[in-house]
């Protein structure tokens, strides 16, 4: 199969690399990509919010499947993009229709979804503006701590908790009538505060059938024992160690398989990953989120547990034979030490020289914000390198990817050194 990836972070990384050792995988492209896809396949130049140039592409190189990493090319409807030309509807595509991404794209439309299908999450109300004094009322009648979320996407900083009432007022009023997230922000939601452990769960599925990938724990927060501000994800851990067999039929029965027969039954064409960020209160699985897409450094450690052919288990689901495929699943721990920025998640630099990756040893390296130039790998992101280990033991796993973090240099290079510290 000749097949093209979209996206350019550490996800789309390992996902290219993970493809390129299958058998079936003939050619493999990735638009636009960066200095660690480059290793593994061919980077294209491409808008992949552009759906035409997207298209164009794919008819002119033959292109047999495409998979969407990120989220804003599905939102914005590139799947249906595809189902509706018919010089593209023979193409196999992984990724949801932009009903479907709505349950990333709408918080709103996620819980109105959760609630028709019984999928156990937060109690809400969401508040528009117009509806200002209304959203403050509830407010006052709730306990803290408080939980607004605003409706769109915002970058993954579109939640705001707060202890006190008047801070939470404060947000409200800088989402709802101040549009501190722009149309993201115009509606917002406010839930119950869910008392927990996180973990996330990850599915493929063809719209009927799926598979439940391994069980995975990011870390969001920038400094260590989870303080200061969310960045995108500092580090990985898959297996989740309490997570056991108890909780994912719990997670299995009351969230997988109505949220699959759910969108069935809307007829909401989904053929793709999800992601389901849950909070486990007292045993009780509760969905946070959903995400239409696989997570990032999530899948830094997802991934390489996946023992079957990747490429295979795609075509099959685009084909809507998933049941067909046999997912094999390495009982090895894998973890990931994300290194970053100085500064990140706030300003940072980028084009700093990197050095020493030659001298990484035990440790599979994806790469995040890096660039060639000149003949160097520079710095060209906040998030700039997955060092993802994988070994029998987490403590073993972990100190291979510190060791190998201590190794690599850069100019203001900074990492979490308590990935895992939780877990063991
Ligand atoms: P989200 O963008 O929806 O994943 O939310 C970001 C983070 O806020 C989550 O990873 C949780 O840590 C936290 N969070 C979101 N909703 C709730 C809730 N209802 N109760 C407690 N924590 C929450
Ligand atoms: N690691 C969280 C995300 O990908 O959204």
């Amino acid at each position: 199969m000749r097949i093209l990836v979209l996206g350019n972070g550490g996800r789309e990384h390992a996902i290219a690399w993970k493809l390129s050792q299958s058998h079936i995988c003939e050619k493999l492209f990735i638009a636009p990509g960066n200095a660690g896809t480059a290793m593994v396949g061919e980077n294209i130049d491409i808008n992949i919010i552009d759906f035409q140039q997207v298209g164009s592409f794919c008819i002119n190189n033959k292109i047999d499947l495409v998979f969407v990493g990120p989220e804003e090319p599905l939102v914005k409807g590139i799947a249906d993009y595809f189902y509706s030309d018919e010089r593209l509807n023979n193409i196999l595509f992984i990724g949801p229709s932009a009903k479907g991404a709505m349950l990333e794209g709408s918080k709103d439309f996620a819980k109105q979804f959760m609630q028709r299908n019984n999928i156990p999450t937060a109690a809400y109300k969401s508040f528009s503006k117009g509806q200002y004094e209304e959203a403050i009322m509830f407010l006052e009648s709730l306990k803290p701590p408080y939980v607004l979320k605003a409706d769109g996407l915002a970058a993954g900083k579109g939640v705001v908790i707060s202890q006190s009432l008047d801070e939470a007022k404060q947000s409200l009023f800088e989402m709802l009538e101040l549009e501190k997230f722009g149309q993201a922000s115009s509606t917002v939601v406010i839930e119950e505060f869910l008392d927990g452990i996180e973990v996330s769960v990850f599915v493929l599925t063809d719209g009927e059938n799926y598979k439940i990938l391994p069980s995975a724990k990011d870390y969001k927060r920038i400094g260590e024992n989870d303080t200061g501000p969310n960045t995108g994800g500092m580090g990985a851990i898959s297996p989740v160690p309490f997570v056991d067999q108890a909780f994912m039929n719990k997670v299995e029965e009351r969230i997988i398989k109505p949220t699959v027969s759910g969108l069935k039954s809307e007829s909401i064409k989904y053929c793709g990953f999800l992601f389901i960020g849950l909070m486990n209160v007292k045993g009780d699985p509760y969905v946070i989120e959903y995400n239409v897409r696989l997570g990032d450094p999530e899948t830094e450690v997802v991934l390489p547990r996946i023992m079957s052919d990747f490429a295979s288990l795609l075509r099959s689901a685009a084909l809507n034979k998933l049941d067909e495929e046999s997912l094999i699943i390495c009982q090895e721990f894998a973890v990931t030490v994300m290194l970053v920025s100085g500064g990140y998640p706030g300003d940072y630099r980028k084009g700093i020289p990197i050095h020493n990756i030659e001298k990484v040893t035990g440790s599979n390296l994806f790469y995040a914000g890096i660039k060639q130039k000149d003949g160097n790998l520079v710095t060209n992101g906040g998030r700039v390198l997955a060092i993802t280990s994988v070994d029998n033991s987490m403590a073993n796993a972990l100190n291979r990817s510190f060791a190998n973090a201590e190794t690599i240099d850069y100019e203001g290079k900074y990492y979490r050194k308590d990935i895992g510290k939780d877990l063991q």
